[in-house]
């Protein structure tokens, strides 16, 4: 694929205050005269800032570095994670075309995406807020087929489960990443054959999907604010100095699951059962996976609105029954549970 600048580009680019600061902590780590070995992270931060590399983003960080343009350019156009077009303002979904995930319906995939997104692909949807394109094997091949959607894996994926995962993401919801079927991670679909004493129970999710759900950056642009800078190696205490520039505290990082102040529990009003016999599929709320949606049927939830109705107090009562704490709020289950139960 011939891959150059976008024919249609922006007057400038600059980072924002707290990515410039993580951008001059990362020069820091190369020996005097190697600057431009920072070439990649920091082209990959521009390009989580905007979406995509433009040219005045490259120059600018060939600037940085003081290299010449076409030096930067260069590194741009060869990696393809790179990209050097405008991406969907939500997301660029990219699709496993390779052997394990063709095999296992990655075309089907492809499909879905030409529908809902654009024809071809590197092509923004008619909105812009999406667009989709075919990459090489991305390496979680037992868990075909699968897609790469902003940091994260969805795997284990459908035709049906893309479109409803693309459907929510232009909802606003960002859809819980790793295997789409209930699988816990890449166990072998028959059921274990080692470690059989393994008790997936125990985690509402495997390791990869709860750094991802923890983080909540997956499509997100990244601003810089989202995580403390820390550059142990610059310990000079400068309070301005990017060794120890920190970001602002996120508001869920306030609350009850870092220890903030306690909550008066009050218990919700549960059910015995579904209403009518039909739950809603509770696991359609990002962060809900099978297991946790099990626990709250237990506990005597099973409709949307019932999540929807949850104050602080109830929220309280909910989070202390269950394993991992704080997730109601950092996923926002209560917003999530109203959007579904008004569609
Ligand atoms: S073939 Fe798709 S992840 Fe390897």
């Amino acid at each position: 694929m011939l891959r150059r600048p976008h024919h249609d580009q922006p007057e400038s680019f600059e980072f924002t205050p707290a990515n410039l600061a993580w951008a001059k902590a990362q020069i820091t780590k190369y020996p005097e005269g190697r600057q431009a070995s920072a070439i990649i992270p920091l082209l990959w931060r521009a390009q989580e800032q905007e979406g995509w590399l433009s040219r005045p983003a490259i120059e600018y960080v060939a600037d940085m570095l003081d290299m010449a343009h076409i030096r930067a350019l260069e590194v741009a156009s060869f990696y393809f994670m790179f990209q050097l077009k405008p991406v969907g303002s939500i997301a660029n979904i990219q699709i496993c075309g390779t052997t394990s995930c063709m095999i296992c319906g990655a075309e089907d995939l492809v499909g879905v995406c030409r529908e809902k997104i654009a024809d071809k692909p590197h092509t923004l949807s008619e909105d812009g807020r999406f667009s989709w394109e075919e990459v090489e094997c991305l390496g979680a091949c037992a868990n075909a087929p699968m897609a790469q959607i902003g940091k994260d894996y969805y795997e284990d994926l459908t035709a049906e489960r893309i479109a409803e995962i693309i459907d929510d993401l232009a909802a606003g919801r960002v859809p819980t990443p790793g295997p789409q079927t209930g699988r816990f991670a890449s166990e072998p679909l028959k059921g274990l054959t080692s470690l059989t004493d393994f008790d997936s129970g125990h985690y509402a999710h495997n390791a990869s999907v709860d750094l991802a759900v923890a983080q909540e950056d997956t499509v997100k642009r990244i601003d810089g604010t989202e995580v403390a800078l820390t550059t142990p190696w610059l310990d000079d205490g400068d309070a301005d100095s990017p060794a120890t520039a920190r970001a602002d505290t996120k508001p869920h990082e306030a609350g009850a699951a870092t220890g903030g102040e306690a909550v008066a529990e009050a218990e919700p009003e549960t059910l015995s059962a579904p209403r009518g016999g039909a739950a809603d599929d509770l696991k359609k709320i990002g962060g809900v996976g099978p297991k946790l949606e099990a626990t709250l049927n237990d506990l005597g939830f099973w409709h949307y609105d019932q999540i929807a109705a949850w104050g602080p107090a109830e929220i309280a009562w909910v989070d202390a029954r269950l394993k991992f704490k704080g997730r109601i709020e950092r996923d926002d289950w209560v917003a999530q549970a109203r959007s579904l139960a008004e569609t």
